[in-house]
């Protein structure tokens, strides 16, 4: 019945603890008003063939109804109106309500993208991993404008808005991948704005998490300068962003793979650049560093040559700590192979 129903409704599968429960209010809901709509429709047609009019001087008679009559009419409606409203209010409490055992991923929207991060550890943009059948609470905010976080399958529903966190969570219950579609008009990019959860199974996530946490740790023991450094997780990552923000790389830049002045630095590390020339170079330590000392030497083709020399203004822990940025700009797609679902594509060095 539920099958049929969902099919005949055209709703997505049920992949969350959720959805069964709101699927069945809202078969309730339609199902009634149907049966009720009908109802009245069909009185209304009996109601016009036997008191239609019989001569030009028939009168219509004046009906009291009974009491119970009333009763039925006013009581009727309103206690169904209020059986859904109750169920309908226990269901959004508990979808606001997130368990306390459920494990924390931070969201942040922006236009037009989604990035999840967790607590100490890896970040992906567009692809959401998580453990099927374990509570995930995702805390949300937005960079820009209102955004909305909407999983069908899931029966999730959220807005994002700058400036302030909202909350939502869900349980997978069966590994798969799920589409989330922004559901709050946000300009241009829109329809675009798509991601996807990915649940896996709990020690594929586990296996998944320790060894992005491991990725983490490796780009910093390569260090190219040799110094050493012991920081803790993800330092030298978070010097590079501050020097890039300080020294202004980022007013040409982007780090989220939009064209402007200069190449975006997302999935930069190992991008394969066609030069000026029609030469091919590997973005190796090697030519991150160069360009940032002698920008002129290789322009990527496509670009102006305006970038000036930062010779002598930054020093070489601080180009480490910029290349080490750069090489943790990694969008997933790149990290993990391509995705199936509906997944951001970066933009490519053309
Ligand atoms: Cu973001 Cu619509």
């Amino acid at each position: 019945m539920n099958e049929l129903l969902r099919r005949l409704l055209f709703l997505p599968d049920q992949a969350s603890t959720f959805a069964r429960d709101i699927d069945q209010l809202h078969y309730f809901v339609i199902v009634t008003t149907f049966v009720m709509s009908t109802a009245v429709g069909l009185t209304t047609l009996f109601f016009f063939v036997r008191y239609r009019r019989r001569s030009e001087t028939q009168t219509t008679p004046h009906i009291e109804p009974t009491w119970w009559m009333e009763l039925g009419f006013i009581g009727t409606p309103l206690f169904f109106f209020m059986l859904w409203f109750f169920l309908g209010f226990r269901e959004f409490v508990r979808q606001q309500t997130p368990p306390s055992d459920a494990i924390d991923v931070y969201v942040m929207a922006k236009k037009w993208m989604w990035k999840f991060a967790y607590p100490d550890g890896p970040n992906a943009i567009n692809v959401l991993r998580v453990p099927a059948g374990r509570n995930v609470r995702l805390l949300m905010t937005s960079r820009d404008v209102i955004h909305s976080f909407y999983v069908p399958e899931f029966r999730i529903k959220q807005d994002v808005l700058p400036g302030r966190y909202t909350q939502t969570w869900f349980n997978a219950v069966q590994p798969g991948r799920y589409q989330i579609l922004c559901a709050e008009y946000c300009g241009a990019g829109h329809s675009i704005m798509r991601g996807e959860v990915i649940a896996l199974k709990p020690q594929e996530f586990e296996d998944w998490l320790s060894q992005q946490r491991r990725g983490l740790v490796a780009r910093q023991d390569s260090s190219p300068t040799g110094l050493d450094f012991a920081p803790a997780l993800g330092n030298l990552v978070d010097q590079g962003r501050r020097i890039a923000a300080e020294q202004g790389c980022l007013k040409c830049h982007t780090t989220d793979g939009t064209r402007h002045i200069g190449p975006t630095w997302l999935d930069l590390y190992h991008r394969r650049e066609k030069l000026q020339d029609g030469s091919i170079i590997d973005a190796d330590e090697a030519y991150l560093t160069e360009s940032m000392m002698e920008p002129t030497a290789k322009i990527v083709a496509g670009f102006q040559p305006v970038m000036p020399s930062f010779q002598g203004k930054i020093a070489g822990p601080e180009v480490a700590a910029l290349v080490e940025y750069i090489k943790s700009l990694q969008s997933d797609v790149v990290r993990t192979g391509p995705s199936e679902g509906p997944a951001y594509a970066p933009i490519r060095g053309r």
